[in-house]
């Protein structure tokens, strides 16, 4: 059974094939995988503009399809089903690949599976590497979502602690913008950090427990913030360029991207471990376009070995958003029994069932 995913909740147009197998340790397998980005349409404006990106979706959405049939050499007579991103993201984004999706079940009679984008984030993680020790302590970390959840049977989630302000991927985009870095800043600010010195710059980890004013209505729940952060960046800069007509010197917003870049993976890794260690999981994973973050991939990996638990991440391209993850947590949800009609909508803010 191959099944066709169709992701497009952002700036990202992406198509993949993936094949359902008999291997009980490899489930499934990515025959195609293809991406269309329009970073650099939306560069030139510092941002995702959402009129642009919905419009590009309309015009890549054919091209990426036939490209994806074409390196898995296979024809549309072939796709047992449509797995389509429904949500979260931008509503018009997500609606030219529900429709395309839509169209496509109905001409060919084919199955429509709808999938919560973050499911999909967490589906990269067993389309990598097959079914992960559970129960999972799992970080999906992105340009819109910062949430830990507790992945006790595959396919069900419980959330542990989310953001409460800024993702992390877009603190990363913020301070690349303040900096004058460009778009995506996560990538540059990641790049930039290597030649900086981490502790350069003293800056805030922001701590929140449950015991905070507005406790989330789950004992223990851990949540992030990366606003106060992001705030202290732009301090430090207007600081040092107060009295100035220049520019910060290089090695000077080298140790600024390295001191940020330290804070936020401590915070991330910090809340990740403890919740690793107080539900007992039996491995942790990291998912979504932050986990392509060399510091991140590194010291998860460095750590995990410390605290004698296997760290499972997606390779590179199944980190970023991709549709190959859709099509693998459509694959799950058609197993499970879950088909939509031709009356599914697109859900800008869908929950993630738990
Ligand atoms: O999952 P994703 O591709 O799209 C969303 O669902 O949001 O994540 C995109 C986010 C952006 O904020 C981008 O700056 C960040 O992931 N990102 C990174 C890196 N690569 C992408 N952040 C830090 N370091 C990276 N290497
Ligand atoms: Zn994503």
């Amino acid at each position: 059974m191959f099944a066709l995913g169709l992701e497009t909740s952002c700036d990202e147009t992406a198509a993949a094939v993936v094949e359902q197998t008999d291997d009980p340790t490899r489930p499934w397998r990515t025959c195609a995988n293809v991406v269309a980005s329009q970073a650099a349409i939306h560069r030139e404006w510092g941002g995702v503009v959402p009129e642009l990106a919905s419009r590009q979706h309309v015009r890549d959405i054919c091209g990426v399809v036939d490209q994806a049939l074409a390196n898995a050499s296979l024809r549309l007579a072939d796709i047992g089903l449509v797995a389509v991103t429904q949500g979260p993201g931008l509503v018009g984004s997500l609606l030219v690949g529900l429709a395309f999706a839509k169209s496509l079940a109905a001409a060919r009679a084919l199955p429509l599976v709808p999938v919560h984008h973050l499911a999909g984030h967490i589906e990269s993680l067993f389309l990598e590497h097959g079914p992960l020790p559970l129960p999972a302590a799992v970080l999906v970390v992105s340009g819109g979502h910062t949430s830990l959840y507790l992945v006790p049977v595959p396919g069900r989630y419980e959330l542990l602690g989310r953001t409460r302000d800024d993702a992390a991927g877009e603190a990363y985009d913020k301070v690349a913008k303040l900096l004058g870095l460009g778009y995506p800043g996560g990538p540059i600010v990641d790049r930039l950090a290597r030649s900086g010195r981490d502790r350069a710059v003293r800056l805030p980890q922001t701590r929140i427990t449950h015991a905070d004013r507005n406790a989330p209505d789950r004992p223990g729940r851990m949540d992030f913030s990366f606003s106060g952060l992001k705030t202290a960046v732009l301090r430090h800069v207007r600081a040092r360029r107060a009295g100035r007509a220049a520019p910060l010197e290089e090695a000077e917003v080298a140790d600024l991207c390295a001191s940020f870049q330290r804070v936020v993976v401590e915070t991330l890794l910090d809340r990740l471990f403890s919740a690793a260690r107080r539900h007992h999981v039996a491995s942790v994973g990291i998912a979504g376009g932050v986990s392509a973050n060399s510091r991140l991939r590194a010291d998860a990996t460095a750590r995990g070995a410390r605290e004698g638990l296997p760290v499972y991440i997606p390779s590179l391209a199944l980190s970023t958003d991709n549709a190959a993850m859709i099509a693998a947590a459509g694959l799950r949800r058609y197993a499970e029994g879950v088909r939509a009609g031709l009356d599914l909508n697109a859900d800008a803010s869908l929950p993630l069932p738990t």
